[in-house]
């Protein structure tokens, strides 16, 4: 039997992706491998957000070429860095057997069939908005390829991409060229895989869209998609990601305050605290207008989780333009913060900007950030010491034994020493300390 290795850079969606990557080839009688030195084939499934990402990518090429000297293996290229570059990567590194890019996702049986017969490619058309919401991930798992089914002891969680693809243009971002335009599925078929991942067992839904809130069909908003998901019985738990915050409404707010099943956490993109800088970046916008919705969710929402994405060094960005971000960090409270350098992408409205703020400064203002956020989250999981949380667990420890691992309702890893037959299912457990980033508790 023949074996595949996927190596994963990106986001929830480029995760996405390698899982319906995985049940393609699952389906074409190949086996997963944890180790690549064994792999028939090995694909990166990629990510351009940033310059590092990118660079990873061609890193680990490097790294797969003596693979390839050993003995026959297909290396493949995925993802958005697959979307950007197409043939350019084949030209540049010839250990490269072929590329597909973001809307060739559900092809790979037939790319993968060429490779075999030694024709190197690439793949990289967009599809239409009929083709992809028909034959794309859009009743994927249905017909395509087969549903996984929840054994006891294996992880509960599966994703479901509700949308894909960004209209917004953010002036730093890549992600529209490398997704492409929103292209939202039908809310019927969204109703059908949950409802069959349900009936196999899935405890925990996530619904991924690179800007999910923006969801839209003639008929339906994110909120019937959220309420109607949420209304699924048997299904314990509901999240989302990533919205935007000008696609965010009070309405979400009360759904989510309704809903026992939708988690008490939401991924709340800030990018920066300063009206110019956000006006700069596209966001449409204001920092008064994000901490109104803050406000409401908090006071709606009071056990909420907030994470957050910030960017410093923006062209321009000012120190005091850097210090209402930080204000605005205090303000909130975040559980966490994904905290990025501005790193100009090609193509983007931004890369004609000036890159004002030396690497330095960039440097020393993640840092601050990052010694003020360290603080606001010790304090937010010292919070949960003591308390009782439902906890979902879905793996072992990868190191500890007798030790399973599994997340609260709003995301925090919490260990606990429990039989490995708990895994799959939702357990009371008493949160008796904490590590740095997660939680230590007992049943
Ligand atoms: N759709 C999500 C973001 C996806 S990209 C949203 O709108 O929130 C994830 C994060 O990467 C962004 O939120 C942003 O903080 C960061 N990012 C995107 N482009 C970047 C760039 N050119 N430089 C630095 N960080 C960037
Ligand atoms: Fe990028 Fe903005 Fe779209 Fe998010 S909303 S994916 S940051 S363009
Ligand atoms: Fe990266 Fe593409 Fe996601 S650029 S962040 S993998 S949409």
């Amino acid at each position: 039997m023949k074996s595949f290795f996927i190596q994963t850079f990106g986001c929830q969606m480029n995760v996405h992706d390698s899982q319906k990557i995985k049940e393609q080839l699952q389906a074409e009688k190949y086996t997963e491998t944890e180790d690549i030195t064994k792999a028939d084939i090995i694909i990166a499934n990629t990510c351009s957000v940033r310059h590092n990402p990118e660079n990873k990518v061609y890193s680990f090429v490097g790294r797969t070429r003596r693979l390839k000297e050993k003995k026959k293996v297909l290396l493949g290229i995925a993802g958005c860095v697959a979307q950007q570059e197409g043939n350019r990567i084949l030209k540049k590194y010839p250990s490269v057997d072929f590329v597909f890019g973001t809307d060739q996702l559900f092809s790979l049986p037939t790319i993968l069939q060429k490779a075999e017969e030694g024709i190197r490619a690439s793949y990289t058309d967009w599809l239409t908005t009929e083709h992809n919401i028909k034959e794309q991930n859009f009743i994927p798992t249905l017909e395509k390829t087969p549903v996984q089914e929840v054994t006891p002891g294996s992880d509960p969680k599966a994703m479901i991409a509700i949308a894909k693809g960004c209209n917004n243009f953010c002036s730093y971002c890549i992600v529209p060229y490398t997704r492409g335009q929103l292209i939202s599925r039908p809310l019927h078929t969204i109703i059908e895989e949950a409802t069959t991942l349900v009936a196999q067992g899935v405890k925990e839904i996530l619904l991924v869209g690179q800007n999910v809130n923006a969801y839209k069909t003639r008929e339906h908003s994110f909120y019937d998609v959220l309420k109607a998901v949420s209304d699924i019985k048997g299904l314990a738990r509901v999240r989302f990601t990533s919205p935007h915050p000008n696609f965010w409404n009070n309405e979400l707010t009360d759904l989510m305050t309704d809903r026992a099943n939708i988690a008490t956490l939401l991924h709340f993109p800030l990018q920066s605290g300063s009206d110019s800088i956000l006006k700069a970046m596209f966001r449409h916008h204001t920092a008064a207008q994000y901490k109104a919705k803050v406000d409401y969710l908090q006071e709606k929402i009071p056990n909420l989780f907030l994470t957050t994405d910030i960017i410093v060094g923006f062209p321009g960005e000012t120190l005091d333009d850097f210090q209402a971000t930080l204000d605005m960090i205090e303000k909130v409270r975040f559980w966490q913060i994904y905290a990025f350098k501005y790193s100009p992408r090609p193509g983007t409205k931004s890369e004609a900007m000036e890159d004002s703020i030396p690497l330095k400064e960039k440097q020393r203002r993640l840092a601050a950030l990052l010694a003020l956020q360290s603080k606001i989250q010790d304090e937010k999981l010292d919070s949960l010491v003591g308390t009782k949380q439902e906890i979902l667990f879905d793996s072992v420890h990868p190191q500890e034994k007798n030790v399973i691992v599994g997340t609260t309702d709003h995301g925090v890893r919490v260990n606990v020493q429990a039989p490995e037959a708990y895994i799959g299912e939702i357990k009371n457990v008493t949160i008796s300390g904490r590590k740095t980033y997660s939680l230590i508790g007992t049943i």
